[in-house]
């Protein structure tokens, strides 16, 4: 069972400058909350309540402003720094003592991930001991993602941001790994573009016949909102939702409360730390 997970929610942003050269990515607005809110909701979707948040040097303090250590939402966040971004696997080096000898989550902290069968799919790929997990979502510009292509319903090949057209199945930024991921995160080398490839670390468990892959279907949405427009997008969609449904997506208070890993009295509490705003109110409403 997994029960650990890590946000990445460092790197600096340079798609989004100038708005990331003061604020990290991840706590800029998507409608009505900071980016980070959203990875967070699907970690604790999926019943996962132990938390590593990897942060650049110099923003931890607004991170720990915004979240703490995490009690407020029932779950248990630490902190890790992340001094220059040289590239996803770094978080299975830096996490190492994090993860000890457990399973672990990965997601990135700029990865929005709604739908209906997201929970089941995310809730049944915890139970898996052995190897890695992906989640695959057709999209229209594979050449900006890892890409996956499948034949037999297994995995032939696995390329990061493929140059000719191999696969429109885009690798999403959330991954199950078992504990050798630590081991082989040592092995890796940067590629040509000087980071470690999260795909190199894939690849190493297709070549054990060790990865697995699960297809986030139409009904879901997932995008990566490393680029404004990628952002607006998002933000522009969960505006429509919440407006039309009356509901929050990734609201953290509601998720706790709904697996009683929050009291009243706490969701009290938040209301306060918020103030008097549209969030709140909502909080209010629960
Ligand atoms: O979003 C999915 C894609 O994410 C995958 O399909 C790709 O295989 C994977 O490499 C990654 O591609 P990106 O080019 O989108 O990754 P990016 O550099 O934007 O980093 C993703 C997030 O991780 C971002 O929020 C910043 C954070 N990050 C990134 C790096 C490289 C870190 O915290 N540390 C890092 O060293």
């Amino acid at each position: 069972m997994i029960k650990k997970g890590i946000i990445l929610a460092g790197g600096y942003g340079t798609r989004l400058s100038p708005l990331t050269k003061a604020v990290n990515k991840q706590l800029l607005p998507i409608y009505d909350k900071p980016l980070i809110f959203y990875p967070l909701s699907v970690l604790m979707l999926a019943n996962i309540k132990n938390i590593l948040l990897i942060v650049n040097p110099g923003q931890i303090e607004s991170f720990k402003s915004l979240l703490g250590n995490g009690k407020k939402y029932g779950i248990k966040i630490t902190y890790k720094i992340q001094k220059r971004p040289k590239g996803l696997p770094e978080a299975f080096i830096l996490g190492k003592n994090f993860i000890k000898n457990d399973n672990v989550a990965l997601i990135l902290g700029d990865n929005f991930f709604y739908g209906q069968s997201l929970t089941s799919k995310l809730e049944k790929s915890l139970f898996h001991k052995n190897g890695a997990r992906i989640f695959l979502k057709k999209v229209s510009q594979p050449k900006n993602f890892g890409v996956a292509k499948i034949s037999k319903n297994t995995i032939e090949k696995i390329v990061e941001k493929p140059k000719k057209n191999i696969s429109n199945q885009a690798i999403t930024g959330l991954y199950f790994f078992d504990n050798k991921v630590c081991k082989y995160a040592k092995t890796l080398k940067p590629s040509r573009r000087g980071e470690l490839e999260i795909t190199d670390l894939l690849n190493i468990y297709k070549k054990n016949k060790n990865l697995k892959f699960e297809f986030i279907g139409r009904g879901a949405i997932w995008s990566d909102a490393g680029k404004i427009d990628d952002m607006t997008n998002v933000s522009n969609f969960v505006e429509s939702v919440e407006k039309v449904q009356g509901i929050k997506i990734a609201c953290l208070e509601e998720i706790a409360l709904f697996k009683k890993w929050i009291t009243k009295k706490t969701l009290l509490k938040n209301i306060k730390f918020y103030g008097n705003c549209e969030y709140s109110n909502y909080l209010k409403s629960l």
